[in-house]
């Protein structure tokens, strides 16, 4: 049974068929999903969503895109979500100098407050990192609580090898499987077992063989199977490790 970690199911690419698409994960195998949030309103949804479906848990935080919303009402209120039992994580955050969504000094001071909220509250977080490497690593020393994932993982082996050994997670969506990327294959290998997440970041990202569609969560088989696949370990026993994995990260019991 797989864990899809990071997920937009409330995205409005679902709004047709939510419902039946959300139905049919169990048979597909998924035992379990985190739907993140990355502004206040899809926190909000998320929050929704982990209050209809026992098997999906909520993230809730703002995207650095959408940073430009946040406000110290916005910070209380994904406080207050917090305090949930189906919320368990912050997220998502960071920098994305490609989108440039906002400025960058927008950007670093909402992800800083978010990341200390995390701290503050003893929750893990969920890193947004496009184009940010050096900024982002600089903000998490500066604070030093590495209680956090690197999602839809894009970075070298090299950093891939320093996050974890400050004891971070890695996590890997579809890309991963594209023919074209030998280096996310590369930091795949190097991410230890026991740091390693999977994910789909839906609708985005689809997998191959399915490059380009609407991705879904049942889709995050093709990621484990690239995985296990460059591991050299089988299916079954990296769907076990990541689910492993994402439920003591997230702590689901
Ligand atoms: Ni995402």
């Amino acid at each position: 049974m797989l864990f899809d970690t990071h997920a937009h199911l409330d995205d409005a690419k679902f709004d047709e068929d939510r419902e039946s698409i959300i139905n049919m994960l169990k048979d597909e195998g998924v035992a379990l999903v985190v739907n993140i949030g990355a502004d206040l309103k899809s926190s909000a949804q998320s929050v929704e969503l982990s209050e209809k479906y026992d098997f999906i848990y909520a993230s809730v935080g703002v995207h650095p895109d959408a940073t430009g919303e946040l406000d110290e009402n916005g910070m209380e209120k994904l406080a207050e979500w917090l305090k949930k039992d189906k919320v368990v994580a912050v997220g998502e955050i960071g920098l994305d100098y490609h989108n440039m969504g906002a400025a960058k000094e927008v950007q670093k001071r909402w992800f800083e407050r978010q990341l200390l909220l995390a701290k503050e509250l003893g929750k893990p977080y969920i890193i947004h990192d496009r184009d940010a490497h050096g900024d982002v690593l600089e903000i998490l020393k500066k604070h030093g609580y590495y209680n956090g994932v690197m999602h839809c993982y894009s970075g070298s082996s090299e950093m891939a090898k320093e996050v974890t050994s400050l004891g971070m997670m890695v996590s890997f969506a579809g890309p991963v499987t594209f023919k074209n990327a030998p280096k996310a294959k590369e930091a795949a290998k190097a991410v230890p077992l026991d740091k390693l997440m999977i994910e789909t970041d839906c609708p985005y990202l689809s997998p191959e063989p399915l490059r380009g569609k609407r991705n879904d969560s049942s889709r995050v088989r093709y990621v484990a199977e690239e995985i296990a696949r460059l591991k050299g370990i089988s299916f079954e026993e990296l769907a076990q490790i990541t689910k492993e994995n994402g439920k003591r990260f997230y702590n689901i019991k």
